[in-house]
């Protein structure tokens, strides 16, 4: 059976754009594959500094993941920092990696022009430890959003490196997987969703605060009786994404008809977000009160990643011609 992969970092709740790009289309592929989903909160590091906070958006991540029916029988659901084998192996895939390289790294470069503050040597080696996080399982297919491409680049480059170095072929070369329809989910400013652009819509915040967001997406200044564009409108673009195909027709005629305003179709949005994922809420707010379990469930999840990992690690350790370790 081939291998999934994807992680999404602890740096706050997943938004409307992860949840689109990454949860459920992991989670699809996840009755043909075997998944290895897991919470990186080690990456998060890199922009939080505040340990406390971090575990804190670990279990809203865990808890998103669990809301939309992730099977925690037949995949394996971690927490990044309990396989500690990754930074290991983040260590030997650092060594045979040309600096250069990195530096020319989106995750790099943008926060070089962004970050005014010091910038880390881990975000650095941000790109390393994700190569880790894939190599260490040999895993095939990666469910990303396309922000995530040059990562998967980097993996794959990283991989040919040390196959080459060691002659034998002991990293797979992973593929990113990116559907066409979610690749770049915009936030309510028209720009992609992200966190750290703080223009996302979190599906798991109370009603209220999820109609606010959803007001709050930018449109042109048309008035209510003007004849508008649906081609290129913020609301409709994730209206698109979530409502079925006919009641998307229907608000488009009433955009090109005129006598419709922008409110309206903000409140169909906010109706039919509430109406699609109110399962998923139902359960994130009830799994997000009892962080036990959570922990319980990503305990069982990391001893049997570590496992797998300690197994890969000492066979990745071989090849380099280090001793191999008993547990
Ligand atoms: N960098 C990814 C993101 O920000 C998160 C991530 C870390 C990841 N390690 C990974 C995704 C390995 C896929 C595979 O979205």
């Amino acid at each position: 059976m081939k291998k999934i992969l994807t992680g999404i970092q602890s740096t706050g709740t997943p938004h409307l754009g992860n949840i689109l790009s990454v949860i459920i289309p992991s989670l699809d592929l996840s009755n043909k594959y075997f998944s290895f989903i897991f919470i990186a909160d080690l990456h998060s590091m890199t922009k939080i500094k505040n340990m406390e906070i971090i575990r804190h958006n670990t279990y809203q991540v865990a808890a998103a993941w669990l809301a939309f029916g992730l099977n925690t029988e037949n995949s394996l659901f971690y927490r990044q920092s309990d396989v500690t084998e990754v930074t290991e192996l983040a260590w030997y895939l650092s060594c045979f990696y040309p600096h250069k390289r990195l530096k020319l790294s989106h995750s790099f470069k943008e926060n070089i022009n962004h970050v005014k503050e010091k910038i880390s040597v881990g975000l650095f080696t941000y790109p390393i430890l994700m190569a880790a996080d894939i190599l260490l399982y040999n895993a095939e297919v990666i469910p990303v959003g396309k922000d995530q491409l040059q990562h998967i680049e980097i993996t794959r480059d990283i991989a040919k490196r040390l196959n080459k170095k060691i002659g034998k072929k002991v990293f797979i070369l992973p593929k990113a997987f990116i559907q066409k329809e979610t690749e770049s989910i915009p936030g309510i400013d028209g720009k992609k969703m992200s966190k750290s652009k703080k223009n996302w819509i979190n599906i798991f915040s109370t009603d209220e605060i999820l109609k606010k967001q959803i007001m709050r997406i930018h449109t042109d200044s048309k008035s209510l009786n003007d004849k508008k564009n649906p081609d290129n409108d913020g609301i409709i673009t994730l209206y698109k994404l979530i409502a079925p195909i006919n009641q998307v027709e229907v608000m488009k005629s009433k955009y090109l008809k005129g006598g419709y305003g922008y409110l309206d179709a903000k409140k169909t949005l906010y109706d039919c977000i509430i109406d699609k994922f109110s399962d998923e809420r139902k359960k994130f707010f009830s799994l997000i009160k009892k962080k036990s379990l959570l922990d319980h469930i990503l305990f069982l999840g990391a001893k049997k990643a570590r496992k797998i990992a300690f197994e890969r690690l000492n066979y990745i350790r071989k090849n380099l011609s280090f001793n191999t370790l008993l547990r």
